[in-house]
């Protein structure tokens, strides 16, 4: 028998009527002032309740490092009844309690889309919230930096420093950075393997592309490639790796199980960089010195088709559909939005200088287009196709990489 239940057992039938009757009305009065001060239903008496008994057995810091839904909390509050929480006794606590910590520590909204771009001149890379277009950092790298790519798991930047035949690691959390070397000589730009444990490297001036393992920093393999090696695209598996050869007028295709070239497949001329449809059907490339793009089909290994585009074209970027391609042509000064089946041009967006990285951001709504010479980045709004805010950042900015 519980202590309850013996409380109740000493009580007469008509001592318990009275106490239910006391009760009801009780209840209609609370019932009433609810009704009449809606505002002090939770709010303040839950916090009134957390206060008083989550902090008995640990501290508050313990139930406000977490950041919770609803049910999570209903859950933990359980549990805590379950160690002896003083609530248990009480529906009411329980519920003011559940509705303060849903209210106060509900999940945290995720986090915030970033944009990080590469200042060739400033040797910098500027942390832009995407969404307020906020500056939250300037992390310094090597010289000349070029190439940047993100681990798979967000948690670090890899820069490819031209100048300084290096790679700046970068903490996405702190911006504090570290420094490999192994590459061949002006480092250019990189890939990384689905799992992030290997990091592509190309190397114009050693015709070569490198492989360095991120859990060493260490290079373990140099792979040969065609003349002048810039773009590096992997295949969402991490199985091949796509190095565009600008001198060579051809992209190398590497096996990345054995670091083996096993097929090269002929461009126009200049080869620049390179962006693979979603599903990885086609590759497109632009073609610097032929004012075209390629587009290759990754099956058959060869080139399907080939677009006029404006002048000096230097990156391209796949919307998240698919159905169109944006192209930087940085002598014409424009952006051009192309369909990606037939490749006919659908707008074009003037920007100011002359565009050169592209970076889409996740949903594809806009378009951030780095302007090499004005030392600013355009943003293009992808539906309205002109160009809606211009942001001035360091100097020569080049490439720019958008993660979720
Ligand atoms: C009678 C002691 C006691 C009281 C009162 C108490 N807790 Fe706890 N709490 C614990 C113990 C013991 C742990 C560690 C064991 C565990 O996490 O399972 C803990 C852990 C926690 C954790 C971490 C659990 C996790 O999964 O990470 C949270 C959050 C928490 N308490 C919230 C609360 C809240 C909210 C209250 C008030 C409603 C509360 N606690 C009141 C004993 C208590």
């Amino acid at each position: 028998m519980t202590e309850r239940d013996r409380c109740f057992s000493t009580l007469s039938r008509r001592e318990v009527m009275i106490l239910r009757s006391v009760f009801a009305s009780l209840l209609l009065l609370f019932a009433l002032s609810l009704v009449s001060h809606p505002q002090s239903a939770g709010g303040d008496e839950g916090e009134a309740v957390f206060k008083e008994n989550c902090s008995l057995c640990h501290s508050l810091d313990r139930p406000r490092s977490r950041h919770l839904l609803q049910r999570e909390w209903q859950h933990i509050i359980g549990r805590m009844m379950g160690f002896g929480c003083p609530i248990s006794g009480s529906r009411k606590k329980q519920d003011a309690v559940l509705e303060y910590l849903a209210k106060t520590q509900r999940p945290l909204t995720r986090p915030v889309a970033k944009a990080y771009v590469v200042h060739e001149e400033s040797e910098d890379v500027w942390v832009i919230d995407v969404a307020t277009r906020k500056v939250l950092a300037k992390a310094k790298v090597g010289k000349l930096p070029h190439g940047i790519i993100a681990s798979p798991d967000g948690k670090a930047l890899y820069v490819t420093n031209m100048g300084s035949d290096n790679i700046t690691v970068i903490n996405t959390q702190t911006y504090a950075t570290t420094t490999m070397g192994g590459t061949g000589r002006n480092p250019h730009e990189c890939a990384v393997s689905p799992d992030g444990h290997l990091l592509y490297v190309s190397n114009p001036s050693s015709n070569n592309v490198t492989v360095h393992d991120m859990r060493t920093h260490l290079p373990v393999a140099t792979i040969p490639v065609g003349r002048f090696p810039h773009g590096v695209t992997l295949t969402s598996d991490g199985r091949k790796l796509y190095v565009a050869n600008m001198e060579s007028s051809a992209i190398s295709v590497i096996e990345t199980a054995t670091n083996q070239v096993v097929a090269t497949i002929p461009t126009a001329p200049g080869p620049h960089r390179m962006a693979l449809s979603p599903g990885g059907k086609f590759l497109y490339v632009v073609n610097t010195d032929a004012n075209r793009l390629s587009i290759i089909e990754t099956e058959r290994g060869r080139e399907v088709k080939s677009v006029l585009t404006g002048k000096a074209p230097d990156d391209v970027a796949v919307n998240p559909g698919g159905a169109i391609l944006w192209v930087a042509d940085s002598e014409s000064r424009n952006v051009e939005a192309v369909d990606s089946r037939s490749g006919e041009p659908l707008a074009t967006v003037l920007v100011e200088r002359g565009p050169g990285g592209l970076a889409l951001t996740p949903d594809g709504k806009e378009l951030w287009v780095a302007d090499v010479a004005a030392n600013t980045v355009a943003i293009v709004d992808t539906a309205q196709r002109r160009v809606v805010t211009t942001l001035p950042v360091g100097n020569r900015p080049h490439l720019i990489l958008i993660t979720p």
